[in-house]
């Protein structure tokens, strides 16, 4: 017979502390938000350096774009020479423009596949050959969209693309890692206020596709950064310690409408 798993006491089952988190994107918006939460829980956050600094958390900020190998392993290599591991990598940073595919250049179409999809596997990639060589495992969570199930609205056909392929990579990941307990998860928001999502940084076409958007929305409001944060907290931590290839939708209950 197989011996049963300890329970994890509840004061222990979301303590971070002594591990290491690289959030992607996690100065602002719901990167901002998974940063918080997982620092709150202990974890040095390789993020949003200045303001969680401020609480008391460790936390640093290397700029990096993901869509650029040299930069994403030098990010993964500050974050272990600073605190020593890494054992948490959230893919959080991506771009949504709002453009119809007939009016989409090739190089557009190229920016958004590079940023939101091999941004995710060259991280990835970058984080899980450190977790590999720690030998102790680690979680992984790629922030993909309602977008990567359902088309939210018009204009984002791209972005679906780069969702659903971030999706896929979310369950073929999983599987190659799990031998070595790096367990690969994926969060799908619905719509949540951030800066990208906020007034004044869509283009007015956009606009007007998220009105009705916000309308079918059944809990009747947007999602908050923090929304997110505690189902990463949730993914990071014992809380999920039979999950691996899942996707949480966390959007309110707009699927449903
Ligand atoms: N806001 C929403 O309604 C919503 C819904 C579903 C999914 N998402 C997804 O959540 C993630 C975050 O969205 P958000 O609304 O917080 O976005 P945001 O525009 O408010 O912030 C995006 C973050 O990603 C970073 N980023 C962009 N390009 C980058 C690059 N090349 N390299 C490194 N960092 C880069 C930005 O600097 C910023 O910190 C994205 O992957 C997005 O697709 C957002």
């Amino acid at each position: 017979m197989m011996k049963r798993m300890e329970t994890t006491p509840l004061k222990q089952i979301m303590d971070l502390t002594g591990k290491t988190a690289i959030i992607t994107g996690g100065a602002m918006g719901i990167g901002y938000g998974i940063s918080y939460r997982l620092a709150e829980a202990g974890a040095a956050a390789d993020a949003a350096a200045a303001k969680l600094s401020e609480k008391g958390w460790k936390a640093m900020a290397v700029a990096v774009n993901v869509a650029d190998a040299p930069q994403v392993e030098h990010m993964a290599a500050s974050a272990v020479g600073a605190y020593g591991s890494i054992d948490i990598l959230v893919n959080n940073a991506g771009i949504y423009p709002n453009v119809p595919v007939m009016r989409l250049s090739p190089e557009e179409f190229d920016k958004i596949i590079s940023i939101n999809l091999k941004g995710v596997y060259l991280c990835t990639k970058a984080a899980a050959a450190h977790m590999l060589k720690q030998g102790k495992g680690g979680k992984i969570i790629n922030i993909t969209s309602i977008d990567a199930i359902h088309p939210s609205m018009v204009g984002l056909a791209t972005y679906d693309a780069s969702k659903h392929g971030v999706w896929g990579f979310t369950k073929n990941a999983a599987l190659e890692l799990a031998p070595h307990k790096i367990w690969v998860n994926a969060i799908a928001p619905g719509g949540i206020h951030t800066p990208g999502t906020g007034a004044g940084s869509m283009t007015k076409e956009a606009e007007e596709a998220m009105k009705p958007f916000m309308e079918k929305i059944p809990m009747k409001r947007m999602g908050e950064p923090d929304d997110i944060g505690k189902v990463a907290l949730f993914l990071a931590s014992d809380l999920s310690s039979y999950m691996t290839g899942s996707q949480v939708v966390v959007d309110g209950g707009v699927l449903l409408a």
